[in-house]
């Protein structure tokens, strides 16, 4: 077994290390994703969705790929941008907002970040918003010089403060935001907001979006190690093909030659169709698959302008 690369931090065997890797680099590859948390769950899945699985140890902080050289770090989310900013990790699933805070908070003390979104992946949306409390004459951020405003974005919200021209006092919290202005704690706040309850619940009203956010891929700035590189490349391959066709369905239908630009007027969301040729008459086979929900009265209207034979499938796996 060749020697333990020095950069190991945890108990990891090291196998499968290509003979021409330099001494101290890694050839698996290293994803970081939330223990717990809104977002753990789906990036499992999405991973799961790639073809990924893993061997879970014990104390399941770590799981080794069991079919690619893909390993999972399982950590605070928090913790996620720096892991990836110090090369410990390689890619991370994190919720954009926090990515923004810590580049924001890079930005404000005067040093780069490396790390950055390679990709949003459509789920765990949410906004950070401001929000102030119900009965409040919102009339712009000119309004909040002189306030409190409780965050767990404190860099975010500074930098807006500032590219508004607002001077206020940011008090920080790193949870249950939200109660600050009832405790006297602070006026207003500006904190995560997904269904909206938690504010209404606290007769919080948001006024302002300071970011959209979900969650994406992350990754650093520079480029990975060649070896690295070459499976993040494998793996973006197979998340833009989950992605693409989360939503899509292949249709399958027949449509005499005159009739095809009509039909596919009603495709706008589709690929551009295959056709064969049907023998002995004037039709096309035609497949094409499309991105939008494929309702009974698309179908409908597909049979009105001459197609037949529709036929909707579900769509498992796409490698463009
Ligand atoms: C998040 C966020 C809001 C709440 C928004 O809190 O900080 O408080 O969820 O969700 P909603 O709009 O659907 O109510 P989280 O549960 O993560 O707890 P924390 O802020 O105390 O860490
Ligand atoms: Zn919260």
């Amino acid at each position: 077994m060749p020697p333990r690369s020095p950069h190991t931090l945890l108990p990891i065997e090291v196998t499968g290390m290509s003979p021409v890797a330099a001494p101290g680099v890694r050839d698996r590859l290293r994803i970081a994703i939330q223990k717990n948390g809104r977002l753990s769950e789906p990036a499992r899945a999405l991973l799961g969705s790639c073809g990924l699985s893993w061997r879970e140890s014990p104390d399941k902080l770590f799981c080794y790929g069991d079919n690619a050289p893909v390993d999972l770090l399982l950590v605070r989310d928090d913790d996620i941008p720096g892991l990836i900013d110090s090369g410990l990790c390689d890619l991370g699933i994190v919720g954009r907002n926090v990515l923004a805070e810590q580049a924001a908070e890079r930005a404000g003390e005067g040093r780069g970040a490396n790390f950055r979104e390679w990709r949003a992946l459509g789920f765990g949306g949410c906004r950070l918003s401001l929000a102030v409390p119900q009965g409040w004459d919102w009339q712009g951020p000119a309004q909040l010089d002189g306030r409190r405003i409780a965050t767990s974005y404190p860099a975010l919200t500074r930098a807006w403060l500032a590219a508004a021209g607002v001077q206020a006092d940011v008090v920080v919290l790193s949870g249950s935001v939200e109660i600050a202005p009832r405790l006297g704690q602070a006026d207003v706040v500006c904190d995560l907001v997904s269904s909206g309850a938690t504010l209404a619940a606290n007769q919080l009203v948001p006024v302002c979006d300071l970011l959209q956010s979900e969650a994406v891929l992350a990754g650093p700035v520079a480029d990975l190690d060649p070896t690295l590189a070459e499976t993040a490349q494998m793996l973006l391959r197979r998340i833009d093909g989950v992605m693409r066709i989360r939503d899509s369905k292949l249709l399958m239908f027949q449509a005499p030659r005159a009739a095809v630009a009509q039909v596919l007027r009603l495709l706008p969301d589709a690929e551009p169709p295959t056709s064969y040729p049907m023998e002995g008459e004037d039709m096309l086979a035609m497949q094409a698959l499309c991105h939008g929900v494929v309702t009974w009265q698309r179908l409908e209207e597909l049979k009105r302008a001459g197609a037949r034979g529709l036929m909707v499938l579900p769509v498992e796996r796409m490698l463009a």
